[in-house]
């Protein structure tokens, strides 16, 4: 049976921890729900992990719902959760519902998730509204990069404090059936937990909020970027064991160590020896 939404919002009321994890293709959404992860997150951090590009600001909703059908495949109890791209929901809410309408008609997602607090309410409310369940964003919005000016920690301030918290309830009054927190102090992500009824789930928010996301490649060390981001354990060295297998492998081809006569396949040796014998002009290939 698939996690709905409203499972979601029952693990916060029995106090359950909600861990939620980045799914970008086929393998990974199997790993990771494999792991007994209950949201998948099928991030527009796709685009800086997965595709290369330097912000999610490039990102298409063409490729989110490429990426978000293979996470699907490969999910068949998880509740996936389709990240809306940048400019794709705040244009006006007729193009926010036909957009978000493609994450669950054509992708197979049962959620969407949308960056923006008190501003992008009506959206939420219009998308809630139309049966598309809405998880939101606030924080540390990296859609915003260009206008947040950098990477930062935000809510720092009374005056951003009290916006993060305004952002928080309008989107719970919107409808909104969770709401991540990105990169806020971990005081104000406790606070607005403690005031929400949905779930929050932190990402450099601290321990307090009702859940934790992290992006697959950022625990995985599957990059090969320098450094360890703050707010992110790596729970593994995948891209170190990725090397060290290939680097052998570019030896063994070199060296004639791979293959063995284990990776290749018999045939009978008689056919061999009569081919080997025949005259070139006899070859089939020749006729
Ligand atoms: O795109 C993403 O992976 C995200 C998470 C960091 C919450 O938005």
């Amino acid at each position: 049976m698939r996690t709905t939404v409203r499972h979601i919002r029952d693990m916060k009321r029995r106090g359950e921890r909600i861990p939620m994890l980045t799914a970008y293709d086929y393998p990974s959404a199997q790993l990771v729900e494999a792991a007994g992860v209950p949201i998948i997150l099928v991030g527009d951090s796709l685009g800086q992990v997965v595709l290369g590009y330097d912000s999610t600001v490039p990102v298409t909703l063409d490729e989110m719902l490429h990426h978000t059908r293979a996470v699907a495949r490969g999910a068949t109890s998880a509740l996936i959760v389709g990240d809306m791209p940048f400019l794709t929901y705040n244009v006006d809410e007729a193009q926010a519902l036909r957009n978000a309408g493609r994450f669950l008609q054509e992708a197979g997602a049962q959620a969407v998730k949308v960056e923006g607090g008190t501003r992008i309410a009506p959206t939420v409310r219009r998308l809630t509204e139309a049966g598309i369940p809405v998880m939101g964003h606030i924080g540390l919005t990296p859609q915003s990069i260009h206008q947040m000016g950098g990477y930062r920690v935000q809510g720092r301030t009374p005056r951003a404090a009290a916006r993060l918290l305004a952002d928080a309830q309008a989107l719970e009054d919107a409808g909104a059936f969770s709401l991540v927190l990105e990169v806020v102090p971990s005081a104000l992500a406790r606070l607005i937990s403690q005031r929400l009824r949905i779930p929050t789930i932190g990402i450099g928010a601290g321990p307090d909020c009702d859940g934790q996301v992290l992006v697959l490649h950022d625990m995985l060390r599957f990059h090969t970027e320098d450094g360890t981001k703050k707010h992110a354990k790596e729970y593994a060295d995948i891209a170190g064991t990725a090397q060290r297998a290939m680097t052998e492998y570019v030896s063994e081809v070199r060296s004639g160590a791979f293959p063995g006569p284990e990776h290749g396949f018999a045939m009978d040796e008689s056919v061999i020896a009569e081919l080997a014998g025949q005259e070139p002009s006899a070859r089939p290939a020749d006729r």
